[in-house]
C-alpha cells in the first residue's frame, strides 16, 4: 500500500442519475486500500465556506438505498465560477485561492471531480499548481463530454425520454394528434437521437442539423398517406428556428436557458398541416430517476478506476468508457473536444434507414 491517502470527492454542475453510484464505488475502492474519502458539499461551494462543508464518507453510509437514488448526496451547483465569483454588491471576485486553501486545510492528496466539461475546465485551472492531483469522472445527461462513449446519467435520461414516447404514442393514436416531445441535451442531440430511435419517432430534430419545416410536413403527410393517424416528433432543446435563432426562456433571476422550441415547431406543424398538435416538455424529469443498470455499472467502473488512478499517481486524467470498458484519457483533450453528433455516425444512418425525418 502506497501510504495512506486522503481523497476529496465532489459533484459539480447539473445533477443526473448515477452520481451516488460513482461516490459509493470510490468510497468502496478507497476502503480496500485503507484510504479516506472526504465528500465536499455542493461542489466547490463547500470549499469556499468557512467552516468548510464536508463529510468523511464511510462504506456503511452506502449499505442500502443510496446507490439506487438519483441526485447527489453531496449536493452540487452550476453557479459561482470561483475565478469570477458573484458578490452581494454585484461585483465579481477571484476566490480560487480560498478553494485550494480549503483542500490543503483538509489535508487532501487528490481530488476526484465528478462533472461535465465546464466543471473540468474550472477544476483544472484551480488545481494546476496546487500539489493536489485531479481526476475527473464525466457525468451529464447530455453525453457531450469528449473522448468517452458514455457519461454517467446519459443512459437513464434516454430511458426516461423513451418511456415518455411510449406513453405519448397511445394518446396520440387515440386523438389522431401530432405529439411533440422537447428533450434536454444542450448543444448536442444525443438524447433526442437515441430516444427518438428507441421510441419510434417519425421526426427527430437535433441541433446539429438545421431543419426545414417543409421536410417535416412532407413526412407527416406521408405518414397520413399510409393510413396512420398520429405522429411522434422529438425536438432537442437547442434546435434553432429556421432563421437561425436559439429559443430561450428567461427566468426571474434574468438568466436565459433553453426552452420553447417544441412549442415553436408544434405551431409550425399545426399551421402547415392542419394537424392537431400537443407539446410535452420533459425537462428535469430526465435527470431525476433512479439510475439504469448501465449507468450504475459505468458509475461503478468509473469510481473504482478514479481511485486507482490516484494510486498510480496518474493525474489530470479523466476516466472514460470505450469499447465496453473503462479507460482513462487526458482531461485537457476531453475538454477540448465537445462531443456533438457527427453526420457519418452509425446512429444517424440508422435513423435515416428507418425513414425517420431528421429535418433536412
Ligand atoms: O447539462 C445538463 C442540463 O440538464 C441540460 O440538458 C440543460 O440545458 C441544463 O442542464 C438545465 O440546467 P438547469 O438545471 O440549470 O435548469
Amino acid at each position: 500500500m502506497a501510504g495512506e491517502k486522503r481523497i476529496g470527492i465532489l459533484t459539480s454542475g447539473g445533477d443526473c442519475a448515477g452520481l451516488n453510484a460513482v461516490i459509493r464505488a470510490a468510497v468502496f475502492r478507497a476502503a480496500e486500500l485503507g484510504w479516506t474519502i472526504i465528500g465536499i458539499k455542493e461542489g466547490t461551494m463547500g470549499l469556499l465556506s468557512r467552516p468548510l462543508q464536508y463529510e468523511v464518507l464511510k462504506t456503511t453510509m452506502f449499505s442500502g438505498q443510496v446507490m439506487r437514488q438519483g441526485g447527489t448526496i453531496l449536493g452540487t451547483t452550476n453557479k459561482g465560477n470561483p475565478f469570477a465569483f458573484p458578490m452581494a454588491d454585484g461585483s465579481t471576485k477571484d476566490r480560487s485561492a480560498e478553494i485550494v486553501g480549503g483542500c490543503h486545510e483538509l489535508g487532501l492528496d487528490a481530488l476526484i471531480g465528478i462533472g461535465g466539461d465546464g466543471s473540468f475546465a474550472i477544476l483544472r485551472k484551480l488545481f494546476a499548481d496546487s500539489g493536489i492531483g485531479l481526476v475527473g469522472v464525466p457525468k451529464t445527461i447530455d453525453n457531450d463530454v469528449g473522448h468517452t462513449e458514455m457519461s454517467v446519467g446519459f443512459d437513464t435520461a434516454v430511458v426516461v425520454a423513451t418511456e415518455a414516447l411510449d406513453r405519448l404514442q397511445p394518446t396520440a393514436a387515440s386523438h389522431a394528434r401530432v405529439m411533440v416531445l422537447e428533450v434536454m441535451g444542450r448543444d448536442a442531440g444525443h438524447i433526442a437521437l437515441a430516444a427518438g430511435i428507441a421510441g419510434g419517432a417519425d421526426v427527430i430534430l437535433i441541433p446539429e442539423i438545421p431543419y426545414r419545416i417543409e421536410s417535416i410536413t412532407e413526412k407527416i403527410r406521408h405518414v397520413r398517406s399510409t393510413g396512420r393517424n398520429f405522429a411522434l416528433v422529438v425536438v432537442s432543446e437547442a434546435v434553432k428556428t429556421q432563421d437561425g435563432s436559439a429559443v430561450h426562456k428567461e427566468f426571474a433571476d434574468g438568466q436565459k436557458r433553453f426552452g420553447g422550441i417544441g412549442e415553436y415547431v408544434s405551431d409550425q406543424i399545426a399551421n402547415a398541416t392542419g394537424a392537431e398538435t400537443r407539446v410535452t416538455v420533459l425537462g428535469h424529469v430526465q435527470r431525476g430517476s433512479p439510475p439504469s443498470w448501465r449507468d450504475r455499472m459505468v458509475a461503478a467502473a468509473f469510481g473504482v478506476h478514479a481511485v486507482d488512478l490516484v494510486a498510480e499517481g496518474k493525474f489530470d486524467r479523466m476516466v472514460a468508457w470505450s469499447d465496453r470498458q473503462v479507460v482513462d484519457v487526458a482531461l485537457e483533450e476531453a475538454i477540448a473536444h465537445y462531443k456533438v453528433i457527427e453526420m457519418d455516425e452509425p446512429l444517424v444512418r440508422t435513423a435515416r434507414g428507418l425513414g425517420i425525418c431528421l429535418g433536412d
